[in-house]
């Protein structure tokens, strides 16, 4: 486990973002103790609208919820809104947004205790000791993006952009029936640094927040007649 997330955080030192294969966050994540994905990838099928959307789109749904994470801990915290400043969202930022919460089932999934760690794991030590925090406020986020004939789903609405964070970690759980859906990462001067597509289950991006902006193109329906949608983890932690 150690020479994956040794290559992980290397590379992300490096270039301020990674792509991380299926294997390699396979075997972190069962080195962390992952047990039963399915019935953790099947909670997907439970989401909320968000009603939030400023271009009216109905194509997303979600559930949210806090964390505190530091070495060996996971605490959940109460319910509370995602908040960013629009700034870094002009579109849908600017105002507290209540979502779903994650049910409890989820919040204590094995797979969600050792995607959390991970994160710590890999993000922790790539913190200068001058800004790490004691603890660090983690986000957590179950998202669909469904696609429809003549409605094709937007994974980023806001287009590329900042999450104003430090790390971001987005995992793709399922994609079913969907094209495109390609991650782009750009510098702060809006040069291209690199694009791929997250296809198979556990495949990641993982972005340092501070150097990179990233975007996701929409998702359209390969076969328009049955549904279509792209499910992601997004684990964001900033100093509290
Ligand atoms: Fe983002």
């Amino acid at each position: 486990m150690t020479d994956d997330l040794r290559a992980v955080r290397d590379a992300v030192a490096a270039d301020g973002f990674s792509f991380v294969a299926a294997a390699a966050m396979q075997d972190l994540l069962d080195d962390a103790g992952l047990r039963d994905w399915e019935g953790f990838s099947a909670s997907w099928n439970d989401l909320g609208l968000d009603t939030y959307m400023a271009d009216g789109g109905r194509y997303r749904r979600r559930r949210h919820a806090a964390f505190a994470l530091s070495g060996g801990e996971v605490r959940r915290k109460p319910h509370q809104p995602h908040y960013q400043s629009r700034d870094y969202n002009p579109l849908n930022g600017g105002l507290e947004r209540w979502f779903e919460p994650i049910t409890e089932a989820v919040g204590t999934h094995t797979a969600l205790d050792a995607i959390l760690k991970t994160c710590f794991a890999l993000f922790d030590p790539l913190t200068p000791a001058e800004t790490k925090p004691e603890v660090w406020h983690t986000e957590v986020h179950q998202f669909r993006i469904e696609a429809r004939a003549g409605e094709a789903g937007r994974p980023t609405p806001e287009g590329m952009h900042r999450d104003g964070v430090d790390w971001v970690l987005v995992m793709l759980i399922r994609r079913e029936n969907v094209s495109s859906g390609t991650t782009r990462i750009h510098d702060l001067a809006g040069r291209p640094l690199g694009s791929f597509t997250l296809r198979h289950p556990l495949e990641s991006a993982v972005v340092d927040d501070a150097r990179v902006f990233h975007g996701v193109t929409p998702v359209e329906p390969i076969d328009p007649a049955i549904p279509a949608f792209r499910d992601v983890l997004v684990v964001t932690m900033r100093r509290a």
